[in-house]
């Protein structure tokens, strides 16, 4: 395919500089990852998890993975296991009042807790991944974009102790209605979502503005070449070079999507665009 846009747009603008201190790309992935002190005033996510190697994971690759390696973003793991008990570091036992599995214990988690708090400054928001949370929301990811930071708490097993989540106040953030054998996929999808909304991690900074959710809305459908694919064509507004025609055309297809889809978002569109804050 040619570089060559397929519909005449606007030239995207130039990469700004950093002005931040780089990283130098390393061999492994897992040496992006800072300890603490660290680059001041740089957005970070500390993770407190019994898997470390799991990241940075699908976090190192692409935009995010250039933009960890080029200190506009931090990541930090928090080994649980280095907070066990006893000879085998012990991290969990069975459940009061008994049944299946084994639950995370108290006095282990809150230990790595005080140590992944420390240090931490300004708004940072404690987050416990379970599929009890609220629901992951565009919403929730621009609020924790604009905080200084975030520590995520990866259960595993039957979970934690409630009490852990009593003590510190712990949000709970689910990634859907199912369960997963652990919070490590969530932590990821958290922190990928939240940094790509984090000032120049994006390329062009219009893409975060123009995609699903920004606007309340599901965003348009999208295409590129070949012009035409086993039969099948590109709507002919895209190919005009209208401007003011194509915004149109993505408007009106993000409505009808939405109304289609999402009727719960749609509903909530049209209330805040009719003016009734009520
Ligand atoms: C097997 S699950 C525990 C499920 C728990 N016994 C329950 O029924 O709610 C183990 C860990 O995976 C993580 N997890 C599982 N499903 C999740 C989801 N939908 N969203 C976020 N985290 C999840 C949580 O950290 C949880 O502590």
């Amino acid at each position: 395919m040619s570089d060559e846009p397929i519909s005449k747009s606007p030239k995207p603008k130039p990469a700004r500089a950093l002005g931040r201190k780089t990283i130098r790309a390393s061999g492994t992935p897992r040496e992006l990852m800072t300890p603490t002190p660290d680059l001041k005033g740089v957005w970070k996510a500390k993770v407190i998890t019994l898997f470390p190697s799991a990241f940075p994971g699908v976090l190192g690759e692409s935009l995010t993975g250039r933009a960890l390696q080029n200190g506009l973003w931090q990541l930090e793991t928090i080994d649980l296991r280095d907070f066990g008990v006893g000879k085998h570091r012990n991290v969990d036992d069975t459940p009061a009042g008994g049944g299946a599995g084994m639950v995370l214990r108290a006095d282990v988690l809150g230990a790595a807790i005080d140590q992944a708090m420390t240090g931490t400054q300004g708004n940072w928001p404690l987050i416990y991944l379970s599929p009890r949370g609220k629901p992951m929301s565009q919403e929730l990811m621009q609020g924790l974009a604009r905080a200084d930071g975030v520590t995520l708490l990866c259960g595993r097993f039957e979970g934690v102790d409630e009490r852990v989540l009593e003590h510190y106040g712990i949000q709970e953030v689910s990634l859907g209605d199912f369960v997963m054998t652990g919070g490590e996929i969530a932590a990821q999808a958290l922190i990928d979502a939240t940094v790509r909304l984090i000032p120049d991690v994006l390329g062009n900074a219009e893409s975060a503005i123009e995609e699903s959710f920004s606007s309340g809305l599901l965003e348009h459908p999208q295409y590129t070449r070949p012009a035409e694919w086993h039969g099948h064509t590109i709507p002919e507004v895209l190919m005009s070079g209208h401007h003011g025609k194509v915004a149109t055309w993505r408007q009106e297809q993000s409505e009808a999507i939405t109304r289609k889809r999402r009727p719960d978002l749609w509903a909530r569109y049209v209330k805040r665009n009719s003016g009734d804050s009520g």
